[in-house]
């Protein structure tokens, strides 16, 4: 297994370019089984999430073709062979159940296990089964975990989330897409990905308004036909690095970027005392003009913090003067890198959900660390930036599901980081 060697690195200095959205174009990619049409989509990160899900199309019977210099993917599903989706694909990333919704839509029937778990949670499904269940859908599951998923006529309806689940909402809202008549979507969730996924299934001929709100309204078609669209940026990537210019009091452009889908991070750096600016070609990050202090977090579904963001903001916190405190009200178990922080001198406590990050009372230093999720593992890599000495952190492969040339993008900032393959 491979893992980052990460030396304490002084400021980081320059300008990085984000990539597009994992989060956004995962469902879109699950979205282009709703049509026989070639789809284009532009602005891919070369992730190993997007590999996954391009296996997933290409098990369903799907024409795929990668072409990463131009960071295009064609799908062309013109025919449906298969809806079973593989289980060694489905326990890869849980976001293969977005294929759900669109494999419903287009043929009436899926099979496919349920998603496990992860470190961050147990991540039920119940929302989305409610919600295709809504549309006319039959669910049987069986004590493996396999769902069967038959619907031979999908019908609009009003469906109300309990809670505003990002997938959730999108497979509803690409099963609703091709129902008959109108569905509504109540307490959805408002995240820009959800928005972009709307984005890409209206030139699809889709009919949806409210993407974005808590409340989407879609009136079904009777076929969707081929699309071509280009991927947001990627705000977690872009937070991340508005983080890591922070962190090693740097000063850094992030090109490529929307402030507007990082207004909470903005405001909770600013807080701290290091300067945003948003500039002609980017978001501009210097953490190097006055001495950072505490604030204090709460991780709430957009337009609040994002949950994504809070591992690499507790990284933060450690090296800034005060005690600040860490609320993650969005899933049950997401506080795994604290044990990591710690292990390099962090201090923190913990207290049911809410985390006590001590400061900088004592310095951070390296260690060797494991990665328990992707932005666990960010976390700890922005924290041995900062640290005495010399860090290692290990299982990377979570993080490479989700960071494009993360290492590249790192170094060319002045990052003392390598991925050495472990003996
Ligand atoms: C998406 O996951 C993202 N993944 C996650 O990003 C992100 O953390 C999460 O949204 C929240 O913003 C992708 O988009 C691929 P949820 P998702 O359904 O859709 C509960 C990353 O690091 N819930 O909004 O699985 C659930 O338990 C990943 O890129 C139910 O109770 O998240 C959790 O507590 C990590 N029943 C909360 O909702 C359901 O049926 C939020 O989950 C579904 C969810």
């Amino acid at each position: 297994m491979a893992k980052f060697i990460v030396e304490n690195s002084g400021p980081l200095v320059g300008e990085v370019e984000v990539s597009g959205a994992k989060n956004a174009v995962l469902p879109i990619l699950a979205a282009t089984l709703l049509t026989g049409d070639k789809c284009e989509i532009y602005d891919v990160p070369r992730l190993r999430d997007v590999d996954v899900m391009c296996s997933i199309l290409r098990a369903m019977g799907a024409k795929v073709t990668e072409n990463w210099d131009e960071h295009t993917i064609c799908v062309e599903a013109s025919e449906i062979t298969s809806s079973e989706v593989p289980y060694e694909l489905v326990k890869k990333m849980r976001a293969s159940f977005f294929v759900m919704g669109p494999l419903l839509g287009r043929t009436g029937k899926t099979t496919i296990t349920m998603p496990g778990g992860c470190s961050i949670g147990n991540r039920p499904i119940d929302l989305h089964l409610k919600g295709l269940k809504k549309l006319g859908t039959r669910i049987m599951m069986d004590q493996n975990g396999s769902i069967d998923g038959i619907a031979d006529h999908l019908s609009g309806s009003l469906i109300y989330l309990d809670f505003p689940s990002v997938g959730a909402t999108e497979n509803i809202m690409m099963a609703a897409a091709v129902a008959e008549g109108q569905t509504v979507i109540e307490n959805a969730a408002e995240e820009p990905e959800i928005v972009d996924l709307a984005s890409f299934l209206n030139k699809m001929g889709a009919d949806i308004k409210g993407a974005g709100t808590d409340t989407i309204r879609i009136k079904g078609v009777k076929e969707l036909h081929g699309a071509k669209h280009a991927v947001i940026p990627d705000r977690i990537e872009t937070g991340t690095f508005m983080v890591a210019a922070a962190i090693t009091r740097g000063d850094v452009l992030i090109k490529n970027s929307i402030p507007g889908h990082v207004m909470p991070v903005i405001a909770k750096l600013m807080e701290c005392g290091a300067a945003v600016n948003d500039e002609v070609d980017g978001i501009r990050v210097r953490g190097d003009l006055t001495d950072l202090v505490a604030t204090n977090i709460k991780t709430l579904p957009y337009p609040g913090f994002p949950t994504d963001m809070q591992a690499q903001f507790m990284a933060f916190l450690t090296t800034v003067e005060g005690e600040s405190s860490v609320m993650e009200t969005v899933f049950e178990n997401r506080f795994m890198h604290v044990a990591e922080l710690n292990r390099m001198g962090a201090n923190i406590r913990v207290e049911d959900r809410k985390a006590f990050v001590p400061g900088n009372k004592r310095p951070l230093v390296g260690a060797q660390v494991v990665t328990t999720d992707l932005r666990a593992g960010a976390a700890l890599v922005l924290a041995g930036l900062y640290a005495k000495g010399r860090t290692e952190v290990s299982e990377i492969y979570h993080i490479e599901r989700g960071y494009e040339n993360f290492v590249e993008k790192f170094t060319a900032l002045g990052a003392k980081i390598i991925r050495v393959d472990e003996e």
